[in-house]
Formats: structure tokens, C-alpha cells, sequence
């Protein structure tokens, strides 16, 4: 027994030796003197000696437990000295914590808003999900106008009889709804009218959604902002004078336009805007494609039907609208060649902004 005991108190100092955390050292602790401890059981057993025995080893085993206690003391102060040690040097530079910035579309988007602010027009914002009425109807768009079919536009099915039980309760059993993700952003004109009447200054950017297969330049949602002033003689030089200024304002120079003939059913006349290539000043290259010029924006004076629709009296008023997309405006601000890019969420391309 003596023998037993003695081992079990070098084992202990081994071991104590070899710790240098205070963790392994609470382990080994409760491994020698918790309550199921080595140590423990083994006085435990004392109890069953005979007399003298019981005396002697009691005697040596109580000497050796006290004397354990404080060697475990000990090494727990070294060890906490020690980490107490680890020197932290608090005139070292912080980590840098990464802030976000806006997206190259958003901070265009701003600019633009800017520029029409300083020329007095409203920003206005308008539902995504929007009603095949002013998506379409209102803006003169007959009910078999190619703009209508489904290739283009995301319709979005009304809840119908569903289908089953838990998630499949979410799958609407395809009942046409006449609700749509907005197409452009030219409903917000009727919107915007039936609000404010006129005379009547406002631009609308926001998101638009197209049903169709992405490459290099198509995307399904994409960005476009709707411009929109009527007034009393409001004419195509109020339209020209506009663009000049919204496009001279974000290229950073003086841009000069064109219009051609284009056809929108919610305008008439309607006119493709066109401007100088920025590249080679008109010279032709490959970025206008040997022409000159560069295809911006659709435009026009508002149909009297919309106006109609709008409240206001095609009599008295007139007023020009145009739509531009965003996305398209960024990539020749900042030479981008892909679409996709902008929905990417590649940090390495949105970084560069
Ligand atoms: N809404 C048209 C489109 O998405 C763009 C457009 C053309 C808007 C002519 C207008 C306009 O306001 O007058 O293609």
C-alpha cells in the first residue's frame, strides 16, 4: 500500500511537470483529487486496514494529499503568470474593418437625380408589381402590341386552387392575374399625372424586369429612369434642351444628340435620342460600331390618350416623356463589358467603385 501511494504521488509530480495550461491542469486535478480522484479512492481505502496499518499509511496518505494541494496551487500560479506575460503591444495598428460602398448603378442613378433636381423635376418611386393597366393599358398599349406577349413580360400567376399540402401550398395553380412585374417605368407617368396633374416635372428610376435569356448585354432586371414635364406648350425643344443637359451632366463634357423617328404607342411623335460617340467624338470606331453614334434613350411627346388617362386635358397641355436605361448609361461611363456583372456580386468587379 505504501508503495501505491507513493507512486500515485510521483505520477502526480510527472505529470505536473508536463502541464502548461490551466485547463489540462483542472483535468488532472479532478483525475487525483476530485471526488472519483485516484488519490480520493485510494484514502478511501484506508478505512479497511487493520489498526497500525491504518495509522502508518493514513498518516503518509494525508501528508502526501496536503502536499499534492499545494503543488497543484503552485503550478496554477506559474501558469497564470505566464499568460499574464503575454506581452500585447497596444500602440500596434487595428485591424481595418471593410466598409461597403454603393453599387456603380445606384451611384449613377444618384447623379442623375442630382441633375434633375437642379432643373426642377420631382424623383418619384413606384411599385415593381404593377397592375397590366398601367403597365400597358393606359399607355395606349393595345391589347395585342408585341410588348404584351409573354416572351417579354414576367406575369405573375394569381393564387389559384393550390396544388397540396406544405410547400407546395406556394405553387398557384396557373391562373393568369392581370399583375405584373413592371416592364419599364413608364407607368408610373399615368401614376404620376393622376397625382399631381399639371403642370407636372418628374423623373421615376427604379428596377424593371424582362422575361428573357441573359448574355453580355440583356439581363432580366435591369435599371431605367422615366423623365417626364408637361405644361402649356411644352415642345420638342423642351425635350432636346433636357437630354442635352441629363446626358453633357453625367459623361463630364458637352454631348451632342440626334433624334430619329422611333415608334412607342405612348408617344407621338416618338424619337430615338442618339448621341456623339464619346470615344471617337463622331469619328467612328468599334464602341459606336463605325457610326458616330450611340442609341440612349426612347422618347416623345405624350400621346393625348395618356395624357387622357392621366386626368389631364391633351387640350391644354402638352408634355414630352422619355425612358433611358440605367445599366446601359454605367457600362459606357465606366467601359463595363457584361451586363451581368452588375448582379454578380463579385467583390473584385464592385471594389473598382
Ligand atoms: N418604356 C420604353 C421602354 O422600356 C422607353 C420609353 C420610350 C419611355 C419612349 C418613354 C418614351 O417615356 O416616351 O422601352
Amino acid at each position: 500500500m505504501k508503495e501505491e501511494i507513493i507512486k500515485i504521488k510521483e505520477e502526480i509530480l510527472d505529470e505536473l511537470k508536463r502541464v502548461k495550461e490551466s485547463e489540462a491542469l483542472a483535468k488532472l486535478e479532478t483525475e487525483y483529487l476530485g471526488r472519483k480522484g485516484k488519490l480520493t479512492i485510494f484514502l478511501r481505502q484506508i478505512t479497511n486496514l487493520g489498526d497500525e496499518e491504518k495509522q502508518e499509511i493514513g498518516c503518509l496518505a494525508n501528508q502526501i494529499k496536503k502536499e499534492m494541494i499545494s503543488k497543484f496551487k503552485e503550478v496554477k500560479g506559474v501558469i497564470s503568470n505566464v499568460s499574464k506575460d503575454v506581452f500585447v503591444d497596444v500602440t500596434l495598428p487595428g485591424e481595418k474593418s471593410t466598409l461597403g460602398h454603393l453599387h456603380p448603378v445606384t451611384l449613377v442613378q444618384h447623379e442623375l437625380e442630382d441633375l434633375f433636381k437642379s432643373m426642377g423635376f420631382m424623383i418619384l418611386d413606384g411599385p415593381e408589381l404593377e397592375s397590366d393597366y398601367y403597365n400597358f393599358e393606359a399607355l395606349n398599349i393595345p391589347e395585342h402590341h408585341p410588348a404584351r406577349d409573354m416572351q417579354d413580360t414576367f406575369y405573375i400567376e394569381e393564387p389559384g386552387s393550390e396544388s397540396g399540402p406544405g410547400e407546395q401550398k406556394r405553387v398557384y395553380a396557373g391562373k393568369k392575374s392581370d399583375m405584373v412585374m413592371r416592364t419599364h417605368t413608364s407607368p408610373m407617368q399615368i401614376r404620376a399625372m393622376l397625382k399631381y396633374g399639371a403642370p407636372l416635372r418628374c423623373v421615376v428610376p427604379g428596377r424593371v424586369f424582362r422575361n428573357e435569356a441573359t448574355d453580355a448585354v440583356h439581363e432580366h432586371t435591369l435599371h431605367q429612369i422615366e423623365g417626364l414635364m408637361i405644361d402649356e406648350n411644352i415642345s420638342i425643344t423642351n425635350l432636346i434642351a433636357v437630354l442635352k443637359e441629363m446626358l453633357s451632366g453625367i459623361f463630364n463634357q458637352s454631348i451632342t444628340i440626334r433624334v430619329r423617328p422611333g415608334y412607342f404607342p405612348f408617344v407621338e411623335p416618338g424619337l430615338e435620342v442618339d448621341m456623339q460617340c464619346m470615344i471617337c467624338g463622331g469619328e467612328k470606331c468599334p464602341s459606336c460600331k463605325n457610326s458616330g453614334w450611340l442609341e440612349m434613350l426612347g422618347s416623345g411627346m405624350i400621346h393625348p390618350n395618356v395624357l387622357r388617362a392621366g386626368g389631364i386635358d391633351p387640350d391644354k397641355y402638352s408634355g414630352f416623356a422619355f425612358g433611358m436605361g440605367i445599366d446601359r448609361l454605367v457600362m459606357m461611363k465606366y467601359k463595363i463589358n457584361d451586363i451581368r456583372l452588375f448582379n454578380s456580386g463579385d467583390l473584385r468587379f464592385l471594389r473598382q467603385f
